[in-house]
């Protein structure tokens, strides 16, 4: 039986919010601590702050037992052996990581440490940021022997969250001696002993009592730097299948049979191989820069990582072109716009593709309603409705009227629509797909002009349909 390690979460975001309720749901008691007061007491009450699969259901099971929420960091220091940071660590305007949060809470955990502690550094952080926790510990007074700092990136992805922790790929630990090794090798047991995928009530996922996870154990800076280079390194797939999709288009190919073609050979692999509107979130955009930034600052030329960056702007100015393409010019087109989130299954929007790419067409003179199954709330903030901007209920409110429909963020059920529904709705049959959710013969069949990524155009059956309905 693994043994139950007391844990502070230091961090009520993505990634500690999960963590804490991961760690309970492992078994050990978890204190979750954020200096956002309303936060604290919205969690307490219940709320679960982010659209993500199975966390309501492990909050309901755990909340104000085995994970307390407080804003008290001093309490949660003193109660915890682990204390896992897990705080924003924002883009500065040079590109590089701002560590500022990272370094008040090191400070504030300073004040309260009397006994033996293992800091683990759960943010994405640049390489020798465990350096610069431990100096800020002793600065404040911290003697050497009561802590150490550990790495134990996370690499979990929104909309998936609560099984990518639970059934991760592997556990990495970047430790720089075996006390605190020990520590969280005892925590993560739970999932290393497969003793978690014994239990009934277990949320399921890819790994079993005969194959769990494997921990990695490396020094604390590999550690760092495996958590920006797998990120970068994603990023990079996406580019690159993103750049042959372009030349896809122009030799008239199918970038599906490309990546699929590449895919099969074990030493590629097939995921992170989907073309698209180039990728968002809070995660890719970020660490590329900062991990570019961090080898800038050791004098090392990574600038391939620049070139990541550039095929991701070019690919949402693309898309924008494809509008322009099917439709003519853009000044004064009504479109409807499927899709806010970065991705499907989330309402986060953060450096969407879909938000930049809105923002382009309004700016071009389009008008635009749009619809998103999670994300309209939060868009309604940055992008409230108004002028030509409205807010749909549904992808066929959206639809009616517009001169075409385009689509923009991956969720399942756009891939779902009526078309015969559409078909009747719109102006014009014309779909400019950036995530290829159908097959170009089916929207053809159905009297759509149909754009998509990487692939030939496929254009209606019937010679009538993009002509506009009366
Ligand atoms: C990403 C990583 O996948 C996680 O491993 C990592 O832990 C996380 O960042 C983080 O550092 O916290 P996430 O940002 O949630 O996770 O989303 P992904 O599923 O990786 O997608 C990122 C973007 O790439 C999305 O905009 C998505 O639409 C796009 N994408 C992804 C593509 O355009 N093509 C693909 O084949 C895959």
């Amino acid at each position: 039986m693994s043994k139950p390690i007391p844990i502070a979460v230091v961090g009520s975001g993505y990634v500690g919010l999960v963590a804490a309720v991961c760690f309970a749901e492992m078994g050990h008691p978890v204190i979750c601590v954020d200096n956002d007061q309303q936060k604290v007491t919205a969690l307490q009450e219940g709320d679960t702050l982010i659209h993500e699969h199975h966390l309501p259901e492990l909050l309901g099971r755990y909340r104000n037992d085995r994970v307390r929420f407080t804003t008290d960091l001093a309490e949660a220091t003193r109660e915890s052996d682990a204390i896992f940071i897990a705080v924003g660590t924002p883009q500065s305007e040079t590109g590089d990581a701002d560590l500022s949060y990272v370094e008040a809470v090191a400070c504030e955990i300073a004040r309260s440490l009397t006994s033996y502690k293992v800091i683990v550094e759960k943010s994405t952080v640049p390489v020798y940021t465990n350096e610069w926790i431990s100096r800020a510990l002793e600065r404040n007074g911290v003697e050497r022997h009561l802590f150490d700092v550990v790495s134990n990136p996370e690499f979990l992805r929104e909309g998936t969250a609560v099984v990518d922790f639970l059934h991760p790929d592997r556990i990495v630990v970047g430790a720089d001696n075996e006390r605190a090794a020990a520590i969280l090798r005892d925590i993560y047991a739970p999932l290393t002993s497969g003793e978690y995928y014994q239990r009934e009530d277990g949320i399921s996922g890819c790994c079993s009592v005969s194959e769990p996870p494997p921990l990695l154990l490396t020094s604390t800076k590999s550690a760092e730097i495996i958590k920006h280079a797998s990120n970068a390194f994603l990023a990079l797939k996406i580019s690159f299948i993103n750049a042959v999709s372009n030349l896809c288009e122009a030799a008239d190919a199918n970038v599906e049979q490309v990546a699929r073609g590449m895919g099969l050979d074990t030493r590629i692999g097939p995921k992170f191989l989907r073309p698209g509107v180039g990728y968002g979130g809070s995660c890719f955009p970020k660490d590329v820069a900062a991990f570019r930034a961090v080898a800038e600052q050791m004098g090392i030329d990574f600038s391939l990582l620049t070139e990541v960056e550039k095929i991701n702007a070019q690919q949402k100015k693309r898309f924008v072109s494809k509008v322009r393409s099917a439709l003519w010019n853009l000044r004064g087109k009504k479109l409807a716009v499927l899709g806010l989130a970065f991705k499907g299954d989330t309402d986060d929007i953060r450096e969407s593709p879909a938000i930049e790419i809105i923002r382009m067409l309004l700016n071009e003179g389009c008008s635009v309603a749009a619809f998103d199954p999670a994300a309209m709330e939060r868009t309604q903030q940055v992008l409230p409705a108004g002028g030509k901007l409205r807010y749909a209920a549904d992808a066929y409110e959206a639809a009616k009227d517009a001169d075409a429909l385009l689509i923009l963020t991956d969720w399942a059920e756009f891939g779902e629509l009526d078309l015969r529904r559409l078909n009747q709705l719109l102006r014009y049959s014309i779909i400019v797909d950036g995530r290829n959710l159908y097959d170009p013969a089916v929207l053809s069949d159905h009297g759509f002009t149909y754009v998509s990524v990487g692939r030939p155009a496929a254009h209606p059956i019937r010679e009538t349909s993009t002509v506009a309905k009366a």
